[in-house]
């Protein structure tokens, strides 16, 4: 009895995944750090193996009566054992019931990250949120070969951590020289990154110059074809038409040209499309007849052609298309004459001055059009890893590195291009972006997906992430929809998400030792918000508006 005085902490139970621990004011105080819920114990049976566990909860006990001090239940999971100074995930070497229980020094908690992965390999962009002093680094090739997601509410800091990571990516040389191998492309929906990125290859809407002729012949028919009303007439003389002027426009020989089929990468002059559609339109067909009598005595009898009148709608679509000066990113003069090599050099930052990051500002493309960009773009990158894998692997057979310069493609608001949705204007982006999510690693391309309703994203994309930076998420259906997809050793750490700091994380995945709560480091330079300061503005003095320059740029 009279050394139970000395334990001031004690097992009460051991489940698989869960310890409960009693412990009184003085385990609480001597803790170096303030012990709260995501700090660590150990457990050990003897000094050189310890049970390094994560408190989940936190109980208090009535006193009961004529007692004075006071318990605590503390409720951990287990997440791994040290033994020899070495931390490894998991284990149970742990004999039962464990005799000493005390709260984790900081220099072993210090040790397990550090330790984590290799020096080379370590890519660090934040530190443990109860204690800042230890830095929490992530095996870097796990992390970026293997696709991302960071996920959040509005405010939760998606944005700024992205454009961390980026920065760092970036920054870090194997070397001395200026620009490393990074190759980052970022899909910019709300003209964030550019703040963020001042000196990369920044692409606007006015830069943007991408060949229609290289959608895919869905993404075509999407675009010009109305598709609600399912009409083959259309179908048939825009296949016809876009086939036909591939062939015009091919330089190459005979046997080559006969191969030329609806959805060959090759020119096609849109215009052509549309002169062939009008002429169908208004074709008539001469009879080999004369008129022997009235007016037109004497005149070749024509009958009207079989699409006659049938095609006024899709004539005027497609001319409506071509008219749209906000399209003309994709359908103008440009889009016409830029070549392949060009196209791809815009998208990866290979111009006079080569960049790591190419920020694509979208904020300027209609929506209607948004997902065959998007698809369009990824598609480009996906293939151009492909074809590049392939050549390597020609030129060198025992290649072992499939692409040396691998890619990362990040989708800022990714839930409004891949979104569960069987809807069709998602169509094409889904599929391409799909494609990546499922074949992309072979191909060195990764995606990173930041969205605010993870429970709207498609679930095939979703589910091929394998490391989550999960910030404050407040959407009870976004929450246990990210719950579901996260492993279950996480016990009830996935219930902080509504309770995070902006600029805290949730960090999992297979690249971090452990799953944590982070902080995220603060960027260099942060992204833009969006955020109008309604307020501010409001109490300022009227502005008056030039309505003549707005109208300018609106009719232009
Ligand atoms: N790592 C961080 N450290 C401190 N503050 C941060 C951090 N990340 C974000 N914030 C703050 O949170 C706010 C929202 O961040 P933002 O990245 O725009 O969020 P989201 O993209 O999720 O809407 C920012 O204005 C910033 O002040
Ligand atoms: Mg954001």
């Amino acid at each position: 009895m009279s050394n139970e005085k000395n334990i001031n902490a004690e097992v009460i139970s051991v489940y698989p995944n869960k310890v409960k621990v009693a412990v009184d004011d003085e385990f609480i105080t001597q803790a170096s750090e303030t012990l709260k819920i995501g700090s660590y114990i150990r457990i050990s049976d003897d000094d050189d193996i310890a049970l390094i566990a994560m408190i989940d909860n936190f109980l208090i006990e009535v006193p009961e009566e004529g007692e004075t001090k006071r318990r605590y239940i503390i409720e951990a999971n287990p997440l791994g054992v040290v033994k020899d100074n070495k931390f490894q995930r998991g284990g149970d070497t742990i004999a039962i019931p464990p005799k000493k229980v005390e709260p984790a020094k900081e220099s072993e908690i210090l040790s397990i990250y550090s330790q984590s992965t290799e020096e080379s390999e370590k890519f660090t962009f934040s530190s443990l949120s109860s204690n800042t002093n230890i830095k929490v680094p992530v095996n870097g090739n796990r992390f970026f070969n293997k696709h991302i997601a960071v996920i959040g509410s509005t405010g939760s800091g998606k944005s700024h951590t992205v454009s961390k990571l980026i920065q760092l990516a970036v920054e870090a040389k194997d070397g001395d020289f200026s620009l490393n191998n990074s190759h980052i492309i970022i899909f910019d929906i709300h003209s964030e990154y550019k703040s963020a990125f001042p000196d990369a290859n920044n692409i606007g809407i006015n830069d943007l110059i991408l060949p229609y002729w290289l959608l895919t012949s869905e993404e075509l028919e999407e675009l010009f074809i109305d598709t609600e009303v399912n009409d083959h007439n259309q179908r048939n003389v825009f296949k016809e038409a876009v086939i036909q002027s591939r062939k015009d426009k091919f330089t190459g020989d005979d046997e080559n040209k006969a191969k030329i089929h609806y959805d060959s990468p090759l020119l096609f002059d849109i215009n052509d499309v549309l002169a062939f559609a009008k002429s169908k339109n208004e074709e008539t067909i001469d009879t080999g007849e004369v008129y022997v009598s009235g007016a037109k005595k004497g005149q070749p009898k024509t009958t009207q052609g079989s699409l006659f009148g049938r095609l006024t709608n899709f004539v005027s679509r497609l001319e409506n298309k071509l008219n749209d000066k906000r399209l003309d990113f994709l359908l103008g003069e440009k889009s016409r004459t830029i070549t392949f090599e060009k196209t791809i050099k815009q998208l990866i930052g290979q111009k006079a001055e080569n960049k790591n990051v190419t920020v694509l500002d979208l904020s300027g493309v209609p929506f209607e059009v948004l997902s065959i960009t998007v698809s369009l773009i990824s598609r480009i990158i996906f293939e151009y890893g492909y074809y590049y894998k392939r050549l390597r692997t020609k030129n060198n057979p025992n290649e072992k590195i499939n692409n040396d310069t691998p890619f990362l493609l990040v989708y800022e608001e990714a839930h409004k291009y891949i979104p569960k949705s069987d809807l069709a204007k998602y169509r094409a982006s889904k599929t391409s972006i799909e494609r990546i999510a499922k074949e992309g690693r072979k191909y060195g391309v990764t995606l990173l997906l930041a969205s605010q309703r993870p429970s709207e994203l498609s679930e095939t994309i979703f589910s091929q992430c394998n490391n989550f930076v999960a910030m404050r998420l407040t959407n009870p259906i976004d929450q246990n929809y990210v719950k579901k997809l996260l492993p279950d050793t996480l016990g009830n750490l996935t219930d902080k998400l509504p309770s995070l700091q902006a600029g805290e994380a949730l960090l999992i995945g297979e690249a971090v030792i452990l799953p944590s709560i982070v902080k995220i480091e603060k960027c260099s330079l942060p992204p833009s918000s969006n955020d109008i300061p309604y307020w501010e503005l409001w109490k300022q003095e009227w502005k008056e508006v030039n309505i003549t320059e707005i109208k300018k740029e609106w009719y232009l």
